[in-house]
């Protein structure tokens, strides 16, 4: 069973980006903080080229985080496919202003983009499942390929709780599809944890999750969600909850 989020209030009142922090909740993100830290150094210990995949979530952040405060030898980088919405532009912009850093982008390339829109046309994603997986292929599971070269290892931010897809989410997994270990180190966080911890910390955040979207993706493909709905309902709406993934994450 995947979570449902119960809030539908402004910022100033939302439970889930507003949780209470009194001291038992500090004192589990710190124990959740540290056994998440002795992970990725493990990680980075045991495989050495080690990459983790940002697209700017709610729990992407935390582990940029963990690994840039720390000064952990863990690469990031990021897919923006162009068509993400503008708040995760802007979020991208704020992040390399509070880290000091210079993030490491991976665009589609441009001649499989045009072919593809020039055929199919600019929002083909939404008539028809085969066309949206041929979108994502192009936009998403072909750059990731390329970030991932040379790795041993890559980490990503998801969740056991975030989908039905996700519900047996190991914290430890090898990708077949790409041929190396894959970890996700917050497999076992509730979103009230992810949260938690961004509060505490003072890290940036996309402004699309006080607007109701728990999950972003692309802008054409992610919507509000309401309340009851499960953290990922509002990406690839129109589709069967129980089978839809980009392609980044096979099973
Ligand atoms: S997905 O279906 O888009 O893959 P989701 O948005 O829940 O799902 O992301 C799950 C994880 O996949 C993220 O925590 C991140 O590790 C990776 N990921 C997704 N999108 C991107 C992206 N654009 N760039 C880098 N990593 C990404
Ligand atoms: Fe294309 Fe939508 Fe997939 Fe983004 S999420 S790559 S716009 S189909």
């Amino acid at each position: 069973m995947s979570e449902a989020v119960s809030f539908l209030k402004p910022r100033a009142t939302n439970p889930t980006t507003n949780p209470v922090i009194d001291d038992v909740v500090r004192a589990n993100i710190a124990v959740k903080r540290a056994n998440a830290l002795e992970l990725l150094h493990a990680i980075a210990e045991e495989h050495g080229a080690v990459t983790f995949a940002n697209s700017f979530g709610a729990e992407d952040m935390v582990l940029t985080d963990l690994i840039l405060a720390e000064k952990l030898p863990i690469e990031i980088f990021s897919l923006d496919t162009g068509r993400l919405p503008a708040e995760t532009y802007t979020l991208m912009g704020e992040v390399e202003q509070h880290y000091g850093t210079r993030l490491k982008v991976y665009f589609p390339d441009a001649t499989a983009v045009e072919t593809y829109v020039r055929s199919e046309g600019i929002n083909a994603f939404y008539d028809s499942v085969e066309l949206r997986k041929q979108c994502c292929a192009i936009r998403k599971v072909a750059p990731l390929k390329r970030a991932l070269a040379g790795k041993s290892a890559w980490i990503t931010g998801m969740r056991a709780a975030q989908s039905a897809t996700r519900t047996e989410l190991p914290v430890r997994q090898f990708d077949e599809a790409n041929g190396l270990a894959k970890y996700n180190p917050l497999a076992d966080w509730s979103e009230a944890e992810v949260w938690a911890y961004i509060r505490i910390h003072g890290l940036p955040y996309n402004a699309l999750h006080d607007q109701f979207y728990p999950s972003i993706g692309c802008a054409p493909c992610t919507r509000a969600i309401a309340v009851g709905e499960d953290v990922r309902a509002g990406r690839w709406w129109w589709e069967d909850p129980d089978n839809k993934e980009c392609g980044l994450h096979k099973k």
